[in-house]
């Protein structure tokens, strides 16, 4: 196949989409063998999307927003290919009320934006915030994205 490849595109400034979306490239090739590229929004804001059917999408969040790149980003045309998306936030790696409202305001009302992508799955992932080199908060669970990158690695391969 020729569009059989993952992308994943990112938008960071604390550094923690940027992992996040290694961790997931590293499974997804280890576990599933799939050829993925991974795109920092900020260096390549408009990659070229042909060449891909599977496409990852995913940026920190500031003052309740998500980073403007990768909003702009959701703007592209996705027909006819499986998109994924995911926030990261210090809510959104709090366990309970904070994560479940990391889900709807940062990620649901996100997508209810571009209700023409069809999402085959999203999450929100935690956070880390440094300040003057000291670290306030850092609830950044790599298990939790392995896990997910495993669950999106078999609908990939479905
Ligand atoms: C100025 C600033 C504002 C932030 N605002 C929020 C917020 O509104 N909600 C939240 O859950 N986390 C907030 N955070 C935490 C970030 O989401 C966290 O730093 C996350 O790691 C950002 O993703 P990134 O590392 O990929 O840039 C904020 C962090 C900073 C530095």
């Amino acid at each position: 196949m020729v569009n059989d490849k993952t992308l994943i595109a990112y938008e960071t400034k604390q550094g923690v989409s940027g992992e996040t979306a290694g961790v997931i490239a590293e499974v997804l090739r280890s576990e599933f063998g799939l050829e993925v590229d991974l795109v920092d929004l900020n260096e390549e804001p408009t990659p070229d999307l042909m060449q891909y059917h599977n496409i990852i999408v995913g940026a920190g969040v500031r003052m309740g927003k998500v980073y403007s790149k990768a909003t702009k980003f959701l703007e592209n045309d996705f027909s006819g290919k499986q998109v994924a998306f995911f926030a990261s936030s210090a809510w959104g790696g709090t366990p309970g009320e904070y994560y479940e409202s990391a889900m709807k305001r940062f990620v649901g009302k996100t997508l209810s934006k571009y209700p023409k992508i069809s999402v085959v799955s999203k999450e929100a992932f935690g956070g880390r915030i440094r300040y003057f080199k000291k670290t306030m908060v850092d609830n950044v669970d790599l298990t939790k994205v392995k896990a997910w990158a495993l669950e999106l690695g078999k609908l990939f391969t479905r």
